[in-house]
């Protein structure tokens, strides 16, 4: 992310501050200088807020933001995103992704190794992390690849990998590790590194290729794909073999959420499994859909009663993670069978209408999910406004209905399934580091900068 300008200081007053991990849910006034945020009370004055001693020398005036009516978030954490670089840029770029993200009220966004090359080697973490911080308005991080080139043969250098500030996890998305050999010494290395894994649980074009020819043993593969309960089963095992942290990229099966929840019940002292689900498996099904224009995603949209399994275990609190998994592809991809659905842009109004608008999710709930729990689980520095955390903060509305127009996305795709569809809640304003990286243009935030009171 660039660095964000020194001078501002902010205050936002009245809004409803719900930051689960504070444990906060009410009224609060919130001071943020330098980038960081300094005072959360009841009460703060432009004046007190004025002589605050973390303010940057020559930091004026003070910009004052009216937050009533607002709901004021940690920013939202994306756990797994596509942003395409490098290699398909004209489907997405770290750019036009974090612009994405900022829209959604997003601050940091972990990116999938798929790309080409795959992210499998420190010098391209490097440059993409230099990219990152020159292009990005938010906190970019990334999955490297399990193994080199994603080819599922031999694991990647873990150890040299876990070791950027910018590596969050591991993954070869996109493809399962068919070869449980290869996971096991891969989880072993993660373990030894201390970095989680995020293994892509269910078979995939190239993974049925290779099983075809022989190449490798696997599962016996079905159409359409449902090896992920068995993925996640051996992947449960083998992790805790080796004593890494496993979490499971977009879960879409109702058997398979109940293997992750049995496995942390009857596993005591087992090493952490999380798991994290997305908005199209909780809110399609393949019954929503004429034959053959079902979106095409991998995992693919499941049956009525996978779904309401899926929802059944958010509410209950099983889910770990709300992640998107943005999977951006050009209209002509699409066509030719590209599969993946992009989501930025739409998952907080998404669950703010179907979840808690529903009472199905408590504010503080979504809040966990979407923000304070992949930031813990991916130990990133994010997730709550407590005094001295970095000020990446959500304004939100959450009274404003719109209509989801993928031709007013910010991404450069437009792959969404929810076309059309009427929301109610979106973020109103977006600011990473304390900079305002995103204004909604439909609402008009009530801000005024303040002067000086000489006396
Ligand atoms: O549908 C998907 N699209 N599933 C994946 O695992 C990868 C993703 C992509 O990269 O487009």
């Amino acid at each position: 992310m660039r660095a964000h300008n020194p001078v501002a200081v902010v205050l936002i007053k009245n809004a409803r501050l719900v930051d689960p991990e504070a444990g906060i849910d009410g009224r609060r006034d919130v001071l943020v200088a330098s980038g960081r945020v300094v005072l959360v009370s009841e009460r703060i004055s432009p004046d007190e807020a004025r002589r605050t001693p973390e303010r940057a020398e020559g930091a004026d005036p003070l910009l004052l933001i009216e937050g009533d009516g607002l709901w004021l978030w940690p920013g939202l954490v994306d756990a797994h995103v596509h942003f395409r670089e490098p290699g398909f840029t004209h489907k997405e770029t770290i750019r036009t992704g974090s612009m994405a993200a900022a829209a959604g009220g997003y601050t940091s966004v972990i990116c999938e190794p798929n790309t080409d090359p795959p992210i499998d080697s420190i010098e391209l973490v490097r440059r993409l992390a230099k990219k990152a911080r020159a292009e990005s308005v938010v906190n970019v991080y990334f999955k490297a690849a399990m193994t080199e080139g994603r080819h599922g043969a031999k694991p990647t250098d873990v150890a040299a990998l876990a070791q950027h500030e910018s590596v969050a996890a591991l993954s070869d998305d996109g493809d399962p590790v068919v070869d449980p050999a290869v996971m096991e010494d891969m989880c072993r290395e993660a373990a030894r590194a201390d970095i989680p894994v995020a293994p892509h649980c269910e078979d995939s074009p190239a993974a049925l290729q290779k099983r075809a020819a022989g190449v490798l043993s696997g599962f016996e593969p079905d159409a359409p794909y449902t090896n992920e309960a068995n993925y996640v089963k051996r992947d449960l095992e083998l992790a805790a073999r080796a004593g890494c942290r496993i979490h499971f990229s977009h879960v879409s099966l109702a058997r398979t959420a109940d293997i992750i929840e049995q496995f942390r019940t009857t596993r005591n002292g087992a090493p952490a499994a999380t798991f994290e689900v997305t908005p199209h498996h909780l809110l399609l099904c393949t019954g929503d859909f004429a034959q053959g224009e079902v979106p095409g995603v991998n995992p693919p949209l499941r049956s009525a009663q996978d779904r309401d399994a899926l929802q059944h275990a958010l509410s209950s609190g099983e889910v770990d993670a709300i992640a998107s998994d943005h999977a951006p592809h050009t209209a002509e991809d699409k066509a030719r069978g590209a599969s993946g659905l992009i989501g930025l842009e739409t998952t907080l109004g998404l669950v703010l209408s179907h979840f808690v608008g529903e009472g199905k999710l408590s504010v503080s709930d979504a809040v966990r999910l979407l923000s304070a729990s992949p930031a813990r689980i991916f130990g990133l520095p994010a997730g709550t406004l407590r005094p001295g955390a970095r000020a990446d903060m959500t304004l939100i509305d959450p009274r404003l209905s719109w209509t989801v127009n993928a031709e007013e996305f910010r991404s450069r795709s437009r792959n969404t399934p929810f076309g059309g569809w009427q929301l109610r809640g979106k973020a109103v304003a977006t600011f990473a580091g304390g900079e305002e990286v995103y204004a909604n243009p439909a609402f008009e935030l009530r801000k005024t900068l303040w002067e000086a009171r000489r006396s």
